[in-house]
């Protein structure tokens, strides 16, 4: 099938993530671990400058303080555009404190009718849905709506199921690091509802398994949806 460009719409959602042998996302109880190796995190602050938004749940904030910002110095280019973060936060349990909330590049926190917080300016807030979740779709069309051609999604567990079950990924890529995490509390590449059957499952299509690092990247697309182009690449 022949990839069509995007008309106006929902942006283009690339989920990425690194993950161990096990498919374990991070340590236990969630404790972050860099799996990615240096090949890795080039091609990650690449996806993020291409994408132009970079969207994590409230559970990864709280639990990584991530920036998501690009290292550009990694890419040897110089600094361009910061991609727009964006939290999923449906009931403000946002740290004041996190990284995320520095006012060092355009941010937004996704959020939902019961959430009566507010956040320091500049960053925007859209509230979509009545909650407890975010609801996805009411967000990507306000994303479209705002010009968003694209969104990076990073996770984390129950961020990546969300989007997988609701039929709104374009793209997956998953590093897959050598080596083993083990135990019940890691968590796992998503979390979110069980399956029981075939029926209930996640089918994805692999595009490519190539050697990265010490691991490989697989790239995948959802079994059952049409292919759309990303937008243009850096
Ligand atoms: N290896 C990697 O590539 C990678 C990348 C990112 C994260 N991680 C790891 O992932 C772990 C965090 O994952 P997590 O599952 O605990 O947290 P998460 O997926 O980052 O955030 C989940 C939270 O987001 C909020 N949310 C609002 N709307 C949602 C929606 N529609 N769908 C899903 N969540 C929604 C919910 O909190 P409220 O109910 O309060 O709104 C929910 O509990 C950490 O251990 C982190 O290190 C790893």
């Amino acid at each position: 099938m022949s990839e069509r460009p995007e008309p106006l719409g929902r942006p283009y959602v690339h989920v990425n993530c690194a993950v161990s042998l096990d498919g374990r996302l991070a340590f236990a109880g969630g404790q972050r671990a860099a799996l990615s190796g240096p090949l890795d995190l080039v091609r990650v602050q690449r996806l993020r400058a291409e994408l132009g938004a970079v969207l994590v749940g409230v559970g990864t904030v709280i639990l990584d303080d991530p920036s998501l910002r690009v290292h550009w110095e990694l890419l040897r280019r110089p600094p361009g555009p910061s991609p727009v973060r964006i939290c999923l936060d449906g009931s403000g349990r946002l740290p004041a404190a996190a990284r995320f909330l520095d006012g060092s590049q355009p941010t937004i926190v996704a959020t939902t009718e019961r959430n009566r917080r507010t956040y320091p300016a500049p960053v925007e807030t859209i509230v979509a849905g009545t909650g407890p979740d975010v609801d996805l779709r009411r967000l990507l069309d306000a994303l479209g709506e705002r010009g968003f051609r694209g969104l990076l999604v990073e996770g984390g567990s129950h961020v990546i199921s969300s989007f997988l079950r609701a039929g709104l990924v374009d793209r997956m890529t998953v590093y897959v690091a050598p080596v083993l995490i083990g135990g019940a509390t890691a968590p796992s590449l998503i979390a979110g509802p069980e399956s029981h059957s075939v029926d209930d499952w996640i089918e994805l299509r692999r595009e490519s398994v190539e050697p990265l690092d010490d691991g490989v990247l697989i790239t995948l697309r959802p079994r059952d949806s049409a292919p759309r182009a990303p937008p243009s690449p850096l």
